[in-house]
């Protein structure tokens, strides 16, 4: 799909469908809107007035023009009150509005740059905004199940803007809009992949050509390398599956600073091992790799965005099932630093392949280090499914990330690391062992990487509250979310800019 910006009058455009605004209380519509009510002689102005068109934040009213624009449809799309209004309003109602117009057959859209008029927003954060609605909110994992007979797409989204100097900056947010978008879309993709089709090869396979589209290095590790390497705490939960593990590396090099450690866990299929999960449910483990996909992902979109920084990706990808050679509770492993594990329960496997990788990390030197997982159900009932919860060892790093979260309607929430907790996983016969309290599960599950992680400046993201998301809703669509693709992206390109 193609995403343009061009000057010229909404009015005028030949689109087959046009997008136009109206924030919650406006009367009579001014600018791009106002133009088109008047084109349609006051056709709007009169829904308003009869109450049908009140602005209501993502309200849609569609309108047909009948002859009097070359548009044959006109969606209004509410903004909602003007105080409320933000980016996080424009990618929003973007994806809402596309969806809404792709039930109608039309293939090409023609759009007003929602904020950058009376909102007064920057023309180019909001063209990003709306490429990122554009491109998440028209997102669909359609490969394994035959099109509908009347399936529709929309080929092209036109951002239409009379006034020539803002032209540039729009392009150049629609560019970066449209990247971040393809990065969530491929973090999504990986994830809503069912685990028979995405195991651990294949992500492997999947981050060897994202890396190559967007000139990175990768290197897969195999199972006799990571035997070499002394990862018993991955080579542990790989232990049931015929899958064999892959830890993959990805480095993209564009600054002249430390390189920055990006992890991510990337359980396929997490069956809980011997100690089973239950089965109502269970299917949703095959998004178990989320916190990998968004790091490859965010990782292409470095590399397309040419940033000014030097990040190591590193993701251990593996099954987690039960068998004859699986590991069992009571089993100790050895992690790569040396230090041994108790698994108490094999249902916490995230932790466990994250603690070799954050030693890796930590050997290769990487600062600071950010790991992102599913990794307790814990955080899923202490957040819900608006909030990312993360810990960290570093308070400008944790005021970084929720700064980078905010910016891209991701929200982020630290939670403390409380050193009391590390009692609770202390082991009779190892040095550590890999469950404590249930009370608190979010925060034991941290201290368990925080004894891997030392003294290195660390954050740990638990996605698991945010991974997934029941409706469509903005520019989210139901299935895996692709969060958190974007904050990432943007936490790197802020310490870039900071010179860390
Ligand atoms: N992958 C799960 C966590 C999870 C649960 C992610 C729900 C997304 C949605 C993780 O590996 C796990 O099973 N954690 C256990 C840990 C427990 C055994 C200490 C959990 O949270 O129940
Ligand atoms: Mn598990
Ligand atoms: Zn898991």
């Amino acid at each position: 799909m193609e995403i343009k910006v061009e000057k010229g009058d909404l009015a005028r455009h030949p689109a087959k469908a046009v997008i136009v605004n109206l924030f919650e209380g406006v009367k009579s519509p001014g600018g791009g809107t106002g133009a088109v009510d008047k084109a349609l002689d006051g056709a709007i102005s009169q829904l308003i007035a009869e109450g049908e068109i009140k602005g209501k934040k993502s309200e849609l009213t569609l309108v047909h023009t009948l002859g009097k624009l070359p548009t044959p449809r006109v969606l209004v799309v509410g903004l909602g009150k003007q105080a409320d209004f933000s980016l996080d309003t424009v990618r929003d109602v973007t994806g809402t509005a596309l969806r809404r117009i792709r039930n109608t057959g039309a293939t090409t859209v023609a759009t007003i740059v929602h904020g950058a008029g009376i909102a007064g927003l920057e023309p180019e954060a909001c063209a990003q905004a709306i490429a990122e609605g554009t491109v998440m909110g028209l997102y669909r994992f359609d490969r394994l199940k035959k099109p509908d007979e009347d399936q529709t797409q929309i080929d092209a989204v036109t951002l239409v803007e009379f006034d020539q100097s803002k032209l540039e900056a729009l392009r150049r947010g629609v560019e970066r809009g449209r990247i971040l978008g393809e990065a969530t879309s491929h973090a999504r993709d990986m994830a809503n992949e069912p685990a028979n089709q995405l195991t651990p090869t294949v992500m492997a396979e999947r981050a060897q050509a994202l890396a190559e589209d967007a000139g990175l290095e990768c290197r897969v590790l195999e199972r006799d390398e990571l035997e070499t390497m002394g990862m018993g705490a991955l080579l542990g939960v790989a232990a049931g599956s015929v899958q064999p593990p892959k830890f993959i590396v990805m480095h993209y090099r564009g600054g002249a600073n430390n390189t920055i450690g990006l992890l991510g866990k990337g359980v396929t299929f997490d069956s809980g091992g011997i100690s089973i999960k239950p089965s109502g449910g269970m299917e949703e483990m095959k998004g178990d790799m989320s916190g990998g996909a968004a790091v490859i992902s965010a990782m292409w979109a470095l590399g397309k965005l040419k940033a000014p920084v030097n990040v190591t990706a590193m993701v251990p990808a593996t099954e987690n099932m039960p068998s004859g050679s699986a590991t069992k509770p009571g089993d100790v492993l050895r992690a790569m630093n040396g230090r041994t594990i108790e698994v108490i329960n094999t249902d916490a496997e995230g932790r466990l392949i994250l603690a070799d990788a954050i030693c890796y990390a930590r050997q290769e030197k990487l600062s600071p280090i950010i790991d992102v997982a599913t990794l307790t159900g814990a955080m899923q009932i202490a957040l819900g499914p608006a909030v990312t919860g993360f810990m960290a060892t570093d308070d400008a790093l944790a005021e970084a990330l929720v700064k980078a979260g905010e910016e891209c309607g991701e929200r982020m929430w630290r939670f403390p690391l409380v050193d009391e907790y590390r009692e609770s996983l202390k082991s009779n016969v190892a040095d550590i062992k890999n469950t404590g309290n249930r009370y608190g599960g979010a925060i034991s599950a941290a201290k368990f990487l925080h004894f891997f992680a030392e003294d290195s400046a660390w954050v740990h993201i638990d996605m698991a509250s945010t991974d997934n998301v029941s409706k469509n809703k903005g520019a989210w669509v139901k299935g895996a979310t692709g969060i958190p693709t974007r904050t990432l992206v943007n936490l790197l390109l802020s310490l870039a800019s900071q010179g860390k």
